[in-house]
């Protein structure tokens, strides 16, 4: 059975760790995502940092079959992208989604990377993705409800004419990679459960520029826009707390959630 946990005062501590380590492997790989480079390159060098610099354990490596340490979704690939041969180009947009596991504990975060200049639209779509994940975690407080935090997305992205996936969602996280509860990037104000101190959950919108439906690729994992179009998606781990809340996978480098 699994059920929604409440972290004490140490473990708090160890997401903490966990979190800002998960933050590192996306500062440390930033240079290196340039045209050219092949995304299994990219997961041999996270894979390689997370293991011998860190000394933690890349969660997604073997996780429900996942063949590599990281995700890499390029352009239109909404989320689960695995990693090979494929070159990125200039105006690609890709997401890099880092998962490590410190002293039994995880710390999950994705950014978007452009590589080299990309166009107007795949800006504005990364851009208000990142604003619409930041509107959801501002409305996290002990007692307020995950329906608030599904809205606070949703009305972002759709008020730029985006679109937000269905099918995947935020959860909670600690010794779990996937824990309860499900969190919803769309919904209604008042409803649905209500957080509580000391709960750790991820808040990770998928949103595409244009239809929100997707489809599974044949891999099993790769998960695209039915339409082509294109999708933006940022993740970070967080805290939630009497007052607000406290993101866990700030990055160490910049300070910049
Ligand atoms: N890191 C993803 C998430 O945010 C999960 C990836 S599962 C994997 O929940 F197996 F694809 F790695
Ligand atoms: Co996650
Ligand atoms: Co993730």
């Amino acid at each position: 059975m699994s059920s929604v946990t409440i972290k004490t005062p140490e473990e708090i501590e160890k997401m903490r760790v966990a979190g800002r380590l998960a933050a590192s492997v996306l500062d440390m790989i930033e240079p290196h995502v340039q045209a050219g480079i092949t995304t299994e390159e990219l997961d041999s060098i996270c894979h390689r940092f997370i293991v011998d610099e860190l000394q933690v354990v890349p969660a997604p490596l073997n996780y429900r079959g996942f063949p590599k340490s990281i995700c890499t979704s390029i352009n239109n690939v909404v989320c689960h992208g695995i990693p090979g041969s494929r070159k990125l180009k200039t105006g690609d947009i890709i997401n890099i989604d880092i998962t490590v596991i410190k002293d039994g504990f995880h710390g999950d975060t994705s950014r978007m990377f452009a590589v080299g200049k990309t166009s107007i639209r795949a800006e504005r779509l990364c851009r208000v993705t990142h604003e619409s994940m930041m509107k959801g975690i501002e409305t996290i407080k002990a007692g307020s409800t995950l329906g608030d935090l599904g809205h606070a997305v949703q009305k972002h992205a759709e008020s730029h004419g985006f679109s937000v996936v269905r099918e995947y969602c935020g959860h909670g996280i600690g010794k779990g990679f996937h824990e309860e509860p499900h969190v919803l990037h769309y919904g209604k104000p008042n409803t649905g459960m209500q957080l509580l101190e000391g709960m750790t959950i991820t808040v990770e919108p998928m949103v595409n520029s244009g239809k929100k439906e997707t489809r599974m690729q044949a891999d099993r994992w790769t998960v695209v826009t039915s339409d082509g179009s294109l999708s933006a998606q940022w993740e970070h781990t967080v805290l939630v707390t009497e007052t607000g809340c406290e993101i866990l996978t700030v990055s160490p480098k910049t300070g910049q959630p």
